[in-house]
Order: structure tokens, then sequence, then C-alpha cells
């Protein structure tokens, strides 16, 4: 009976899972509410439409407003013609550098712990430009026709001054040694560069990735108004406090001044973060002293908001005849521009992929004039293990190895770089398991054998991988009230939910911590005034919010234990010596011993319990090397007339510790394999040289995977506990769309014999 009164107890679970702790206990707690698929929370509210998005909020008075954009790369506005524009039906304001109020620049950031600008530029101060595309002018209007409309009457002229828009020009004028989040991207163990030259078996190519603009399904958009001298955001955000507090200290505002919202997101993937558009919003409202929607067009979201950068790596393999790694090099190319200091930092995926005695990875920059660039979904590691994993596939067939094998053989112990072990790393596993799922037996070795009529058929396989993070500053805010003898908690989290399914699984963490039923549990997230900061972002909100909920619910437990007082079954205990189960507390090995928590809160009058908790500090992070991994199976078709490529099969085989809601897992897990074959065979902003114009902003000339480009994904996953993260659980956003791009062209080449260095793999690379 208390074997079985045990298994539902949720004990405290204090820091539990840093070094010197015990695991969090409900790692290993099965058959409970993690674990099991639940449908969104929110969406119904999203079918019938009653979900708000940015867009959607109202304000009495409110006008709309509208983007100028630069035509230039670098240089000066000479001239501003606004009078047509001023006379335009129904328009209010057009502000331009000439009258916008006075701001600060927003930080950039990594560069301090609260800065999320992507850029340190100063916004519609002077007559400056620095990329082609920059907004030069915000009109608004009654109606967003108007506004549109208006903005067409401008005329603007300029100074142009010298530019780099080409990437052979921004070689020319000197790389630099590339920074990530300050610190330099550069390892060194051994001498990988004697040791390539002395292995028997070389491989030494070099893999390019081109830029990637964003395409969430909703395009970037605010509504802003000033009341009482303070400011209210309705925004589309991944960073909700953070960007709060930028946008307070461009305007020097109190923190208490600014309050921003964002209860629905249509897709970040990291670019719903603080741009132009929303500080430009904020200052046209200021100076017209009315309300503002912003809302940038599919092609404003090209101008305004910056994708991935583009990439050219070598990647250097050296081994035995047996396929041990003697030398791994993986160096190369990244742009960025002289305003912002996000690379893509290729080589992260690399650290600590393999073992090897003599490493050598590094990213350099150059820089060019043009739209600050930004995270996107995995940065670095996306693009890196497109480089990575080709080139361990083209060892295998130098080797005239299985590149499954070849992988194998080369498993680290511990971390090749840190000397880190490993907290929970089972991707020996998700290769087997996922081999034996996808019928890897079948492959043939040899190129070109398999054939379908006019359809070449390959099979290709890369791994993929992300590192578990969990920033500092999470926070939960538990209220529990009574009526009668039923209970209710609201968790609150300064969380930001972009589709994935967030608020879902901070409910089901929440009501299996506390003990109580989904529908006891409501959960607050997406607003500023939210104590507590995290951001959906690095693929470790999940993990923030799982140990900000076990510190408030540590706290919780201790504030009723002080309620329950001396009348109480409870009386005495301390509140390591209970857990929660069934709407209330019980003593743990004795768990007769219990009172619920309308009655503690009953017997001392209260009807309403409140507590906030920060979570504890990250220590696991210095303690072990921690990360997400895959294994991706693909199967393609390569017609042998048109070069058409066609991606029949797809298998994610997943180790990502323990998997907190089955449902919107698999959704995510999708949606980066998606978005994986998207970089593999189809997205690419064309950008003008000459010009530094990006040529196709939209998704008519940018092409996104369609549902006839997608087939059936088949996701599984090892659902093996990490004992040193909350809940035994790792990030999954970022995982999905790592190692996509190399197993799809390592199946191109398997069906082909062509090997496609140079992504998108489009059909004339393949004639
Ligand atoms: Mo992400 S690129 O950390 O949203």
């Amino acid at each position: 009976l208390v074997q079985g009164a045990m298994a539902k107890l949720v004990p405290l679970a204090p820091d539990s899972w840093i070094p010197g702790g015990v695991p969090d206990p409900l790692i290993a707690h099965k058959h409970g509410k993690i674990g099991t698929p639940v449908s969104r929370l929110d969406g119904p509210l999203k079918v019938r439409g009653e979900a708000r998005f940015a867009a959607e909020f109202v304000f009495d008075d409110m006008v709309y407003a509208a983007l100028a954009y630069a035509t230039i790369p670098r240089g000066r506005i000479a001239a501003i013609d606004t009078a047509a524009a001023e006379h335009a039906p129904g328009v209010v304001l057009v502000m331009t550098h000439r009258n916008a109020p006075r701001m600060n620049p927003p930080g950039v950031f990594g560069s301090s712990p609260t800065a999320v600008g992507p850029a340190d530029l100063p916004i519609m101060q002077d007559d400056r430009v620095h990329w082609n595309g920059q907004p030069v002018a915000v009109v608004l209007a009654e109606t967003q026709e108007q506004a549109d409309h208006a903005t067409s009457l401008m005329r603007f002229t300029y100074a142009a001054e010298p530019s780099t828009t080409s990437l052979d020009q921004a070689k020319a004028a000197g790389i630099e040694q590339g920074l990530f989040m300050g610190q330099p991207l550069i390892d060194e163990i051994g001498d990988a560069t004697a040791a390539f030259a002395t292995a028997p078996h070389t491989v030494d190519n070099v893999y390019r990735t081109p830029r990637h603009n964003h395409n969430p399904i909703e395009p970037h958009a605010a509504t802003i108004a000033w009341i009482d001298g303070g400011l209210i955001v309705h925004d589309a955000s991944q960073m909700v406090t953070a960007q709060a507090q930028t946008i307070g200290e461009v305007f020097d505002l109190k923190a208490d001044q600014v309050r921003l919202t964002s209860p629905y997101v249509g897709g970040g993937f990291g670019c719903k973060g603080l741009w132009d558009h929303q500080i430009l919003g904020a200052a046209a409202a200021k100076l017209s002293g009315r309300p503002v929607r912003i809302t940038l067009s599919r092609e404003g979201v090209y101008r305004v908001v910056g994708g991935r950068t583009l990439t050219e790596q070598r990647v250097a393999l050296g081994a035995q005849a047996d396929g041990g790694l003697e030398a791994l090099i993986h160096t190369g190319l990244s742009v960025m521009t002289p305003h912002n200091n996000m690379p893509e930092p290729f080589i992260l995926g690399t650290r600590a992929a393999y073992a090897c005695p003599n490493i050598h990875l590094q990213v350099n920059i150059a820089k060019m004039n043009m739209l600050a660039n930004t995270f996107m979904r995995a940065p670095g590691e996306s693009v890196g293990t497109f480089a990575l994993e080709s080139a361990i596939d083209e060892l295998a067939v130098e080797l005239a190895m299985d590149p499954i094998a070849l992988r194998i053989r080369n498993e680290p112990e511990k971390d090749p770089i840190s000397g880190l072990p490993f907290s929970s790393r089972h991707i020996v596993e998700a290769w087997r398991a996922g081999a034996e799922k996808f019928g890897w037996a079948a492959r043939s070795t040899n190129s070109g054998a398999r054939r379908d009529g006019e359809w070449l058929i390959g099979m290709g396989c890369a791994t993929g991988t992300y590192p578990y993070y969990r920033m500092p500053g999470a926070a939960a805010r538990i209220t529990l009230t009574r009526d009668g003898d039923t209970v209710r908690a609201f968790v609150e989290i300064a969380a930001a939910e972009m589709g994935m399914g967030t608020s879902t699984t901070t409910a089901i963490v929440a009501a299996e911590r506390l003990g109580l039923s989904m529908e006891q549990v409501n959960v607050g997230y997406g607003d500023s005034s939210i104590p507590g900061a995290i951001m959906a972002g690095g693929s470790q909100q999940t993990a923030a919010i799982g140990a900000a909920v076990i510190a408030a619910h540590n706290a919780l437990v201790a504030e009723l234990l002080k309620l329950a007082g001396n009348d109480s079954p409870l009386a005495g205990l301390s509140p390591g010596e209970v857990g929660s189960e069934d709407g209330g507390l019980a003593k743990l090995d004795d768990p007769a011993r219990r009172e619920s928590y309308a009655s503690i809160l009953a017997r001392a009058q209260r009807d309403e319990l409140v507590v906030v908790e920060e979570a504890s500090q990250p220590l696991e992070l210095m303690h072990w090397s921690m990360h997400s991994h895959s294994a991706i199976f693909c199967e393609v078709r390569v017609n042998a007339v048109t070069a058409e490529t066609r991606v029949s099969r797809i298998l994610g085989s997943f180790d990502c510790g323990r998997i907190l809601n089955p449902k919107t897992a698999r959704s995510q897990f999708r949606g980066g394999i998606i978005m994986g074959l998207g970089m593999a065979l189809m997205e690419e902003t064309q950008f003008d040289e000459r010009n530094g114009r990006i040529m196709n902003p939209s998704l008519a000339e940018y092409h996104v995977p369609v549902h006839l480009d997608v087939p059936d994904i088949d996701v599984m996953w090892t659902d093996i506990a990490d004992p040193h993260t909350p809940m035994g659980a790792h990030g999954i956003g970022e995982i999905g769309i790592t190692g996509v791009a190399a197993a799809v062209a390592n199946a191109v080449f398997n069906a082909t014999g062509k090997r496609i260095r140079d992504l998108p793999i489009t059909l004339d690379k393949l004639l």
C-alpha cells in the first residue's frame, strides 16, 4: 500500500539534480501526467479565432503604421520629400529622422544580460543608412491601406558611400576571429594539422550554406500605446521580459513603466525579438499621441528582421583504416555586419560530436553592409552539422565503411574538448533503434544501384545535436486559491509561447508537481509583469520552467506546513518529509498522515496563498557536457532525367532525455525536420551582391517546404531521463532541424554518386 502510494507521491526536489543532490523524483515517476500525450490547451481558442495575436489587439483611436525602406546599402539620406505623403488621405503623421523623438540605441544581444537588440545602431536618429532595406520613414494613417499608399508617395534622395556587399570584397577587406556570446569561436586540442598530414585516410572539402530568411506564419507585429507616461506593447515575442527591459532603456523608462504582453505567437524560430519596428511604432505613438498598430508585410520581415547568415566551412578528417579519427578540422568563415555580434557559430555541434585526439575548430568572420543577422533555429548546429556530417559520410565512402558504424566507432566517452563527463548520452541506442525501424540494412553501398524506372533511390543518415542549456533568472509565482473545499492553482511564469506547446507542458509539469488535476491548474505567461525572466530560446525554456516550478513548489510546501500548525496530521513535519498528491500534502513514508490543501487553508482561515521563488542557478552545466542527440535517416528519389529530388521517407530517432508531452514533442521534432528539408532542398535568400538588396522577399520566391514536399515523417525517441536536469528532460525545439540537410545530401549521394556540398541541393547542381 505504501509502495503504491509512494508511486504517486511527489516529494520535494530541492536543487536535486545538481551535483551532490539526489535526482528529481519526477524523473523516475512513470505513469503520471508527465509523458502522457496532452493536446495544446490553447488549441480550441486558436481554432475558434479567439486567441488574440499581437496585430489583433485594439486601442481606442488607434492608427496604423507603414514603413519606407532605404534602397542603398550605405550612405546618407540627402533629401526627403514628404509633401505628397503628408497630404494623402487619412495620414496622421510622417516620421523620419528629422522629427523622430530622441531615443537611446538598444543594446546588442550578448553584450549585456538584458539587451535583446540584434544591433546597437541608433534607430532613426540621424541621416545614416546602414543597410539596404533599413526603415527610413514611418507613416501613420487612419487605415493600413492609407498608410501603405502614403508611404509609396515618399521620395528619398541618397548620397551613397562605399559599401561592401559582395563576399569576395568582404574577404579581401580582412577577416577576424568570430565571437559568440563574447567568447572566441575557437577550440584546439592536440595538433590537428600534423595529425591530418600523416593520417592514412583523409577527406578535405569545403561546404557552403546560403543566407536564410525567417518566415514564421505570423509576420512581426506590435500594437502599442502610451498610457500615463508608460508604454504598453502587445507584441509577438519569444523574449518577453528582456524585450520590455530593452524598450524601457531606449525610452528612458523605469521598469514599472513598460508592460509587454505576448500571449500568442505565430512561430518564432529565433526571429521574434526586438527589431526596429517595435521601437519605431512606440516612437510614432509618442509623437502622434495616438496608439499605433505596426504590422510588417512579408517583404517588411525580409527588410527589417535578420535571418541566418552564410557560411563557408572546411571539414578535414584524418582516420585510421578502422575508422578511428586522428584529426578533425572544422574551420571557416561566416559573415556579419559591423553593428552586431552574431556570426553563424557552426562549430558548436562539432565540439562534442566525436572522439578525436587532435581537433581544430574555428569560425572567422568577414563583414558586409547588410541587415544584422540573428538567431535562426539551431544557429550554428543547423549548418555546422551539414558540413560535418557530410564529411563523415565522405570518410565512410573513402574507408568503405558503413556510415553508422563509423560514427559508433568514434563515439566519445567524455567531452573531447572540455573533458567533462556526459550527463546523459544514448546516441548509440538511438542509432541502433532507428536503423532497425528505418530498414537501413536494405541500403545499397553502391551509389546509383537502386532504381525505380526513372527514379534513383538512395538512403542517407546523419547525426543531429543541440546543447542543453538553462538560463538563470527564471522564477515562478504560484497562487493557491480555495473555494470551499476546492483548490485551484494559478502558476505564472515569465515565459513565451511561440506555438510549440509551452503553456500546455507547463500545466502538465505544475499539475504533476502540485498533485492537482490539469483542470485545477491555470498557467499565466507571456507578460512582462510576471516576476522572473525566461526566454524561449536556446531550447532551454522548458528546463528553466521546470526548475522554477520546483523552486516555487518547495516554497509553497514550506508555507503550507507553517499554516498547517499543530492541529494538522502533518504537525511537526519538515518540508523534506512530505510530498504533494491528490490535492494535498502527505508524509512520504506514511501517506496516511495527510491533509488536503483546502483543509490546511480553511483551518488557517485563508482563501489564498501566494509564493514566488527563483529557480536555482544552472550549476549542472558546470559539471557535465549536456546535449540533445539525434540519428536522422532519410530516403530520397532523384529523377535521372530532370534531377528533381523528392524525400520519400525520413525518420528522426532522438535521444533528448525524458519527453514530457509526447504529442507536442512529436510536433516539435517534425517541424524541425521539415525546416531541415527546406534547408536541404530549397531555402536560399537571393542577395544582390551589387547593392546588398534581398531580391526574393516573398514566399513566392523564397521557397519553404509545402505539404507536397513533406513525406511521412517518423519520429521515435529513447526516452531515457537525464538524472541531472529538472524532470530529466532536454530541450527539443532546435534539435529537429540539425543533421537533416546532411542526411538528405548523403542520401542524394547514395542515389546518384553526386556529392553536393553547396546548399540548397537544387536540380541544376545535380544535372
Ligand atoms: Mo532559437 S534560434 O534559440 O529561437
